[in-house]
């Protein structure tokens, strides 16, 4: 077994290379530096108000959230501005959002009428104005509005009074599915332009917007640097994972969070570790991606692959090779997807290059609501 101290400690463990972490950060900061455009990290793949604060550090202008359950974390953790990139649509959380608007700038997504309406209805009284992004949809089909759609939401916003049009997203997370570079920067230059042509429209109506705003971590470097788009919102790319890797966006040595492991059982035909679909996942990639090999990637091991996982026990063939692991020994597994991996635990080992120099916890784990 190697002798950093990571080795020594309980498992299943969350490993977090501080080192690796920074430098990924340090690159999406150079990027948007260099493009002048704005970083909005998506923090729902760290939960951490630390890393949130690092990113803010570095010169980010904010965060994007995907829950109103994020943004109070975020908001404790004094993160001053923080974009709900969901169309929220009960009243309920958008009395969680208003007792938040006392402490932080809070956005709020729109993606259609009725929702904008009902937003309007609940702020009318109250003499707020609410920051509004409207969400265009760039071929995820997921939430937002078509492109020639958003001249019809914008006016129909405009003619709310408590509501304030400030800017125009896309999530282009079909990058997932994509299967070579081309296809993803195809789908980088509709993202960019799905935002710009929407905007243009709405500006060409009177409407000016100020935010344009792109990227998931395939796309964000293409999209990120159309003229015009002024924002960038990548999540993963400070992690990364073997999703990130199998699509050609990152190599195993950019991959900052691993899962530790140990040993249980070795068998004549198979090794059991105790690292299963609780911590792991049997999530593999987003969107349709289909470039992952097993439940993660074994660091110390790449020979060996996850190939099963119940909740508690992870499951490895052997086929020709004779077991050189023995019960004891223990491994760094990189996850498909470390956004979901995150989630599962409540801390996070952090180490530099092996030795432990902290724990960081997961500030958010749990709080999709
Ligand atoms: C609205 C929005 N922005 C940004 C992101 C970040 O995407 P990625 O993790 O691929 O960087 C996501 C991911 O789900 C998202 O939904």
């Amino acid at each position: 077994m190697p002798s950093e101290n990571i080795y020594k400690l309980d498992t299943p463990s969350l490993l977090l290379n501080l080192h690796t972490l920074e430098k990924n950060v340090d690159h999406i900061v150079r990027f948007a530096a260099s493009h002048g455009v704005n970083y909005r990290p998506h923090i729902k793949t760290h939960k951490s108000i630390d890393i949130a604060k690092m990113q803010m550090d570095k010169g980010a202008v904010g965060v994007t959230v995907a829950t109103v359950g994020e943004a109070e974390v975020m908001t404790r953790g004094g993160i001053p501005n923080i974009l709900i990139a969901y169309p929220i649509a009960t009243e309920t959380k958008l009395s969680r959002v208003e007792a938040l608007m006392t402490q932080a700038t809070i956005i709020l997504t729109v993606d259609s009428i009725e929702q904008a309406s009902l937003i309007d209805r609940y702020f009318k009284d109250k003499h707020v104005q609410v920051n509004v992004w409207m969400k265009v949809n760039s071929g995820l089909n997921r939430c937002g509005v078509e492109a020639e759609e958003a001249v019809e939401l914008a006016t129909h916003i405009q003619t709310l009074a408590s509501l304030s049009l400030q800017g125009i997203f896309t999530h282009a997370g079909h990058s997932y599915a994509a299967t070579s570079q081309e296809e993803i920067e195809e789908i980088a230059k509709k993202e960019a332009e799905a935002v710009l042509t929407s905007s243009e429209l709405c500006e060409k109506a009177g409407i000016s917007i100020t935010h344009k705003s792109v990227g998931s971590t395939p796309t964000y470097q293409i999209s990120g640097a159309i003229e015009g788009i002024t924002e960038v919102r990548p999540g993963n790319a400070i992690f990364f994972d073997m999703v990130q890797v199998g699509l050609g966006v990152a190599h195993v040595e950019d991959c900052a969070l691993t899962v530790l492991s140990t040993v249980g059982s070795v068998k004549k035909d198979r090794i059991v570790i105790d690292a299963g679909s609780k911590t792991l996942h049997l999530d593999k990639g987003a969107h349709g991606n289909e470039s992952v090999m097993g439940h993660g990637y074994i660091k110390e091991y790449p020979h060996l692959t996850l190939e099963r996982l119940s909740e508690e026990h992870g499951v490895i063939p052997l086929k020709d090779e004779i077991p050189e692991l023995r019960v004891t020994d223990k491994m760094t597994i990189i996850p498909n997807h470390a956004c979901t991996v995150v989630n599962a635990f409540d801390t996070y080992t952090v180490h530099r290059n092996g030795e432990v120099i902290g724990v960081w916890d997961v500030h958010a784990r749990g709080r999709n609501d």
